[in-house]
């Protein structure tokens, strides 16, 4: 029979970059919960509803881009989506279990997001994001500090020296309209000089059209109204904040005004991490604040803000940064001890043995020999899964209460160690190599 393979723009992780996209997730949730940030976890599917108030009818994600779930109800049209993004499901779910109401909150979650593009490297279909989201702050303190745990979040993964931050402030929603209207009334008598995307754009979100990259369509917007010039005074004073608190923490940073984001919620702060190593897929890490937004899904006004960071993207960083810059923080050796039992050994001595061993070194990756067979298969089976050290506990050593303890990288002598001895022992060589 034919072999099947996995859908189109989703990606099986096994073998050193699952391990590599588990040690991304797990380092960057430590991050976050240095910072005092709570982990969520939530539904994969929700209402379509949801993401058209959340993340906005007009935009490419709710347009297009939506995994629709047909379902057996007999409706006729669907109601569930995958989820494309976190944002709204969070404030949902922190709304729905009365969470935000006078509350202050620092949550993060992770997993897979869906979203139907065209699949190219570091673009997918199914993707994973880490993100984190922050309600009941509405000073830019808030927004300095998120942007803080992110940069902190790169030198964890050793990735900061390719990534850069850029920054923008879009104002408020009235800010907006106000210069969509502008902004569509002096490219209305170019229309047909704009890109196909611009021109569909130029009805429902104008200020999509500041994303185009299409050579002429950027010509036309040289002489555009600016969306500086429709800021608020509260929405600068606001940005004028954290440009000074970024300063202050030393945090290098750009300004780039064309940056407005694919989703609606946005207001004030936008931000997007870019990195020059991806070809077109440059943003690792995209948030800002959305203060309008519980409000909009039923809620009280509650301040908010939030990023999401693009796990894919971070792994697919680092395995190119690697080449040209020696040794990353990473996942450490699969195995570090492979304990072996020769014919005869006592198994009950053995994995007594192996349980002491990993209660004394609560961090060891210690592999235990399974099924039998020679002493020589079994020191092969130890070299190929890496580990630094095998130790065999054979008849003689277990009559002497003792273990044999090689060395299995580099030019250490094998040599017999009490057992009382043999955790202290293990940590040593451990630590040396
Ligand atoms: P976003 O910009 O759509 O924002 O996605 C955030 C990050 O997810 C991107 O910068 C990128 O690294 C990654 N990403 C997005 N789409 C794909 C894809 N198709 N393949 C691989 N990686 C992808 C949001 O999703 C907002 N919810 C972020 C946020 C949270 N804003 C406030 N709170």
């Amino acid at each position: 029979m034919k072999a099947l393979s996995r859908p189109k723009g989703t990606q099986d992780w096994v073998a050193e970059r699952a391990r590599e996209l588990s040690f991304v997730e797990r380092t960057v949730a430590d991050v976050f919960e240095r910072y005092s940030y709570q982990p969520i976890r939530l539904p994969m599917m929700e209402s379509v509803e949801l993401f058209q108030r959340g993340v906005g009818e007009a935009t490419d994600i709710v347009e297009k881009e939506m995994f629709l779930l047909e379902s057996r109800g007999g409706e006729d049209r669907a109601t569930l989506a995958l989820r494309p993004e976190g944002t709204a499901s969070t404030v949902r779910a922190l709304e729905q279990e009365g969470l935000l109401y006078n509350q202050q909150q620092r949550v993060y979650y992770a997993g897979s997001m869906f979203r139907y593009e065209q699949p190219q490297k570091g673009r997918y279909r199914e993707f994973y994001q880490i993100g984190a989201e922050a309600f009941g702050f509405a000073g830019p303190d808030l927004d300095a500090e998120l942007l803080l745990m992110i940069r902190d979040s790169w030198r964890a993964l050793g990735i900061d020296e390719f990534i850069e931050l850029e920054l923008n402030t879009i104002g408020s929603a009235e800010d907006r309209a106000r210069f969509g209207a502008a902004l569509k009334a002096y490219l209305l008598p170019f229309a047909d000089e704009l890109d196909e995307d611009s021109q569909r754009r130029l009805e429902r979100n104008p200020l999509r059209i500041l994303d185009s990259k299409a050579p002429r369509t950027r010509d036309l917007l040289a002489d555009a109204p600016r969306l500086e010039e429709y800021i608020n005074d509260e929405a600068r004073a606001h940005f004028d904040g954290l440009v000074e608190l970024l300063e202050g923490m030393g945090q290098p940073f750009r300004c780039n005004s064309s940056l407005v984001r694919g989703l609606d919620y946005y207001n004030n702060t936008v931000f997007e991490w870019v990195t020059d190593q991806l070809g077109a897929q440059s943003a690792v890490c995209a948030g800002g604040r959305y203060d309008a937004l519980v409000a909009r899904l039923g809620g009280k006004p509650t301040p908010a803000a939030g990023f999401g960071l693009g796990m894919d993207r971070a792994v697919l960083l680092r395995e190119q940064a690697t080449t040209g810059n020696g040794a990353l923080p990473g996942p450490g050796l699969p195995v570090d001890v492979y304990l072996c039992l020769p014919r005869g050994a006592e198994q009950r001595w053995v994995m007594q043995l192996a349980g002491e061993l990993r209660a004394a070194l609560p961090t060891l990756k210690l592999r235990l020999h399974q099924g039998g067979g020679k002493l020589d298969k079994q020191l092969k089976r130890a070299d190929q899964s890496g580990a630094l050290l095998a130790l065999i506990a054979g008849p003689q050593e277990i009559e002497a209460n003792a273990v044999a303890l090689k060395p299995l990288r580099g030019n250490g002598e094998a040599r017999t160690v009490p057992r009382p001895e043999l955790a202290a022992a293990v940590a040593t060589v451990l630590e040396h190599s």
